[in-house]
């Protein structure tokens, strides 16, 4: 999976900008050289490590979408129905309680790519707002 989604990375940089790869490459080499910095001469990373898009993309590829995140606290979904919305990298979801626990949806409608719920609530099924599919 991860090899899959560096590979699909990659060619997305190709594909826009090579200048793109040779700033990852370039960052990655200064990661690399801040993490063996000796601990008595320690130094910071360079702004834009908390600013490029493309870092920030590769960071998301083989870092964030490989690990679990915590997205609230079971006891906001106390009721089956109960659910709240947020984005997760870029990911629209809806944690949801029913009534075999907690799940996690996309919040997006496969027909037309609606947004199907907003905020927080309890609802017996989530229907689309544009179409009405369930
Ligand atoms: S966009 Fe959701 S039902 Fe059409």
């Amino acid at each position: 999976m991860r090899a899959h989604m560096e590979f699909r990375m990659m060619n997305n940089q190709a594909s826009s900008s090579n200048s793109l790869t040779t700033n990852i490459d370039a960052m990655r080499s200064k990661l690399n050289m801040t993490a063996s910095a000796p601990a008595d001469a320690p130094w910071g990373l360079p702004g834009n490590f908390y600013t490029d898009q493309a870092f920030f993309e590769y960071e998301c590829a083989t870092l964030l979408k490989s690990s679990w995140h915590c997205v609230g606290r079971a006891d906001e979904l106390l009721e089956i129905g109960d659910y709240i919305t947020l984005n997760l990298l870029s990911e629209p979801l809806i944690i949801v309680r029913d009534q075999s626990g907690i799940k996690a949806l996309s919040n997006v409608c496969r027909h037309r790519g609606m947004r199907l719920a907003e905020g927080t609530g309890n609802t017996k099924r989530f229907v689309c707002p544009y179409h009405a599919w369930m």
